[in-house]
């Protein structure tokens, strides 16, 4: 009797124990998260803002960008913590965004409605900075004169320079990420609103016959990449938005600059990844797979290269590595502002599992390890999980998710009081006082993912530390489809 009580005890701490354990591995609220990660775009608008805004400490800024070149350039996104309104980032980040809800969308419930307005927001702008059919608009803003001060956007009187690529100054990478970029969002608007969706392809056809024709690199600090990679992408972009063999072509005819293009990427040994992606060479592979897993005599050299990106990160993997792990076990990638390559790869991951779900697939890396869609899942929710604060230092890097989180980050506007808080004009260095004092910030960006902690896995929560404490348009834009798919895949 006496030790069947004491089994019985032992049996419920047992099972106690057992649900506390369990309890550990509880997923993070992967829909909160979703929730956040889109409302941040809101803290990045530009221009007039709608009556549905949400993020209420934001006010209307930069009402007359463009007419220094007469043209009404109002609107669009700042891509980081300043107010320049850089095009090539704004774009990437248009056509992941675009691409999380192409592939994820559905899984998105009553947060798509946001994701749509997320992308209108850019494409509303796009099409005004590209409605000169011999010419592209790059850039808003004096990149100088705006980093010099440290100012909210609403009280902007530095210089809103307009910086033009045209066809004797060609830019071709900032105009066929455009061109990408509207191809992207005409696809995802065919459903809801056509003949807006037709005016984006329209537009990208435009856009793309200039950047091929008038090829030449826009030598800026934007972006040092070479034509035949985003045409590559903008030319996949468009032939699946006009099914047109032609593009798919390009597409064909072009993917083998890449391998021979300065910007191959090197494993940490040495030996050269065929592409990475910070220049999106992974993101085409990857992309290309999903139309060709079906078509085995188009599979080459896409599958493989797809193939071998993954066995280049995957930790059980024999192949040299194109990444490394804190010993938090988060994934690393040489350069700065590290979870831009988490997120995007994050979302490479999830995009490829499902083909390979879809394909009956799996993926040989050598020494009889075979990887499967499950290992891909189950790597990018350990990645996810640790943005969200399983991590040594239980600290969530996006802001206003979970109960820590950075407080000083590297962002003007949520540095420097509110309009609602100090009315009052500030001038260029009015704000210094808030950058360096050690309070935390005033307004909360909720839903920026950061550039994330060292590879330590420790965390500064400085404004001194960009790298560390800045977030970026396109950290969010791909973590907005990986969280809709963990959303879906736990039911939240
Ligand atoms: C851009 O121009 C500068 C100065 O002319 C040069 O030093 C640099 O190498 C160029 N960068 C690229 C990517 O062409
Ligand atoms: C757009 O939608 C129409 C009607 O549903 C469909 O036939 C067409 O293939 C779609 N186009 C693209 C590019 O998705
Ligand atoms: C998937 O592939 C496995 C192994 O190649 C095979 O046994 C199985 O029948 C396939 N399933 C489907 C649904 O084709
Ligand atoms: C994925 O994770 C789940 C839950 O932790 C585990 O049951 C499963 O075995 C894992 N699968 C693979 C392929 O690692
Ligand atoms: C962690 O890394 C950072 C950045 O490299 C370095 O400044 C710091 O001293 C390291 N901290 C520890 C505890 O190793």
């Amino acid at each position: 009797m006496c030790t069947n009580f004491l089994l019985l005890r032992l049996l419920i701490a047992a099972g106690l124990l057992a649900m506390a354990t369990a309890a550990k591995v509880t997923p993070h609220n992967y829909a909160d998260a979703l929730s956040k990660s889109i409302l941040f775009f809101e803290g990045q608008r530009s221009g007039k803002l709608p009556n549905s805004q949400r993020m209420n400490w934001r006010k209307d800024s930069a009402l007359h960008d463009g007419s220094d070149v007469h043209r009404d350039l109002v609107g669009g996104y700042h891509d980081a913590g300043d107010n320049v309104k850089f095009n090539f980032p704004m774009a990437f980040t248009t056509t992941l965004l675009s691409w999380s809800v192409l592939e994820f969308g559905d899984l998105m419930g009553s947060e798509l409605q946001h994701a749509l307005e997320a992308i209108r927001w850019a494409t509303d702008y796009f099409l005004k900075a590209t409605n000169d059919p011999g010419s592209v608009v790059g850039v808003v803003g004096d990149p100088n004169g705006d980093h010099a001060c440290w100012q909210r956007p609403e009280d902007l009187d530095t210089p809103r320079t307009t910086y033009v690529v045209t066809k004797e100054k060609p830019g071709s990478e900032v105009s066929a990420e455009i061109a990408a970029m509207l191809a992207a969002s005409s696809i995802v608007f065919n459903q809801s609103d056509k003949a807006y969706s037709d005016s984006l392809l329209k537009r990208a056809i435009q856009v793309f016959q200039f950047a091929d024709q008038y090829q030449g690199s826009y030598n800026t600090s934007i972006g040092d990449g070479a034509c035949p990679f985003y045409c590559d992408f903008s030319g996949y972009m468009l032939y699946k938005a006009t099914k047109e063999p032609n593009y798919w072509k390009y597409v064909k005819d072009h993917i083998h600059n890449l391998e021979s293009s300065n910007t191959v990427v090197r494993n940490v040994d040495g030996s050269p990844v065929p592409f990475g992606w910070d220049s999106m060479h992974a993101g085409i592979n990857i992309l290309v797979s999903q139309w060709v897993m079906t078509d085995p005599a188009n599979s080459n050299p896409f599958i493989p290269k797809a193939d071998q990106l993954i066995c280049s990160i995957l930790p059980e993997s024999p192949a040299p590595k194109s990444v490394t792990y804190s010993p938090g076990g988060l994934l690393f990638k040489p350069g700065c502002c590290n979870l831009q390559h988490m997120t995007s790869l994050s979302f490479l991951l999830i995009v490829y599992a499902r083909y390979l779900k879809g394909a009956n697939r799996t993926i040989n890396c050598g020494n009889n390890v075979v990887l499967g869609p499950a290992h891909l899942i189950n790597f990018t929710r350990k990645q996810v999980d640790y943005i969200l604060g399983s991590n040594p230092l239980g600290m969530s890097y996006m802001v206003g998710y979970g109960t820590k989180f950075p407080q000083r980050i590297h962002h003007r506007a949520s540095v420097v009081p509110s309009m609602d808080k100090h009315p009052q004009h500030m001038r260029c260095h009015d704000g210094d006082q808030y950058f360096k004092s050690q309070a935390p910030n005033q307004n909360l960006l909720i839903g920026a993912v950061v550039g994330g902690p060292a590879e330590n896995d420790t965390f500064e929560d400085s404004r001194y530390d960009p790298g560390q404490s800045e977030p970026v348009t396109y950290n969010n834009a791909p973590f907005v489809g990986v969280l809709a798919f963990f959303k879906a895949l736990y039911n939240l």
